[in-house]
């Protein structure tokens, strides 16, 4: 049986599952669910085994919020024997694919943490072996295909293969984030993995640089300005609580306690803004809508806080909120969505315009 394996914050199969079915879907592609909540691994059986590598070649992997890296299985569960682990490994994947890296991977789980100390020891044997029988190719050669080889205990594994320009530059989609302990919170690192994911590096000297003029609305206690500062920018933070005093020493933050709903930046000057007010999550997507169509700001940054019920249907809502303004003034505009590593019950979005701003300023 083929069928397609994604990661997901445990807890959130179900939202995932979902995800990748409709979008399957969409493109003639049947399959079945097999999910254990919890465990932030889904498996999508196909119908069709040739299917694998067309839904890998088609759905972007950054289209989908919920998965955090996915691929399609080249053998079934495979039981590990005590010995000659690497042997039985190399022996089942045989020499017809070959593959430009491996990641070994584990469920996001206490089980699967238990594990990483066994995939440590086992990968370095087992890379040798790969690349001895031509399974692995050389260092440097970066495109391709990548092997996933799934320990779901000591004795059990499944493999497959995901592409290297469509799956996770991060094993299981997980960066592994320093929290930097200057910033006034921890929410700090859920803007430094969305900035991570949203902005090719390569841009960042163009649109991350010191500089640059930003919002932060529901700023306190300042984990999210604490970013936006250490890339040189100088922040307007909204909120009615207290502000780290470290950051306003910085003198690039000026602190306006306010609501985030009535705050208007007086000049047409500002790239980013950045909003992680706990708020109904439909009204925050009317807002940044209002915020990019009027030309307030070029980005815009934001959480959707995601109800217990219904998530999968809400975060389709609140996105639709964001295309249909942006379709109703005719704008092009770029719009991801992603379920980051650190974020929780929320979902992270970027969205920009492609075209000017076509509202006047009332
Ligand atoms: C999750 S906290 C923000 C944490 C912050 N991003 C950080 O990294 O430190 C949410 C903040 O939103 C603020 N907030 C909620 N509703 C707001 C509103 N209507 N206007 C301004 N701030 C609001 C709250 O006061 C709270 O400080």
């Amino acid at each position: 049986m083929t069928s397609i394996i994604l990661y997901c914050r445990p807890g959130f199969e179900k939202e995932c599952g979902a995800e990748i079915q409709e979008k399957a879907a969409w493109n003639e592609i049947f399959g079945y669910l097999q999910l254990t909540k919890n465990e932030g691994l889904v498996y999508f059986h196909l119908n069709n085994p040739k299917d694998g590598e067309v839904l890998m070649e088609t759905i972007p992997l950054r289209r989908l919020i919920f998965a955090r890296d996915w691929f399609v299985t080249v053998t079934d569960k495979i039981e590990l024997p005590d010995y000659n682990r690497v042997e039985a490994i190399t022996e089942v994947l045989g020499t017809e694919w070959q593959y430009a890296d491996l990641r070994m991977e584990m469920l996001d789980t206490n089980e699967g943490k238990e594990l990483s100390k066994f995939c440590r020891k086992l990968s370095v044997p087992l890379r040798q072996a790969l690349r001895k029988n031509k399974i692995l190719m050389e260092k440097g050669d970066n495109e391709g295909a990548i092997l996933h080889g799934l320990f779901l205990s000591g004795k059990e594994a499944i493999f497959g293969f995901s592409l290297a320009h469509n799956s996770s530059v991060y094993t299981m989609g997980i960066p592994r984030l320093k929290f930097p302990s200057a910033s006034p919170s921890r929410s700090t690192l859920k803007l430094d993995e969305a900035f991570l994911h949203f902005v090719p590096r390569d841009e960042w000297d163009e649109r991350l640089t010191s500089g640059l003029k930003a919002v932060d609305l529901g700023a306190a206690p300042g984990g999210w300005t604490y970013q936006l500062v250490r890339r040189g920018m100088m922040v307007t933070a909204i909120d009615n609580g207290a502000m780290a005093e470290s950051l306003m020493d910085t003198g690039q933050v000026k602190h306006r306690m306010m609501d985030g709903f009535k705050y208007v930046p007086m000049k047409q000057n500002v790239h980013w803004l950045v909003c992680d007010m706990i708020e109904k999550p439909q009204r925050v997507a009317k807002l940044m809508a209002e915020w990019l169509l009027k030309g307030y700001c070029k980005e815009a940054i934001f959480n959707l806080k995601l109800p217990m019920k219904g998530r999968f249907q809400e975060v389709t809502n609140d996105l639709q909120i964001l295309k249909d303004a942006f379709s109703e003034h005719k704008v092009k505009y770029e719009l991801y969505a992603k379920h980051l590593y650190y974020d929780r019950e929320e979902i992270t979005v970027h969205a920009r315009l492609l075209s000017p701003p076509p509202m006047k300023e009332e």
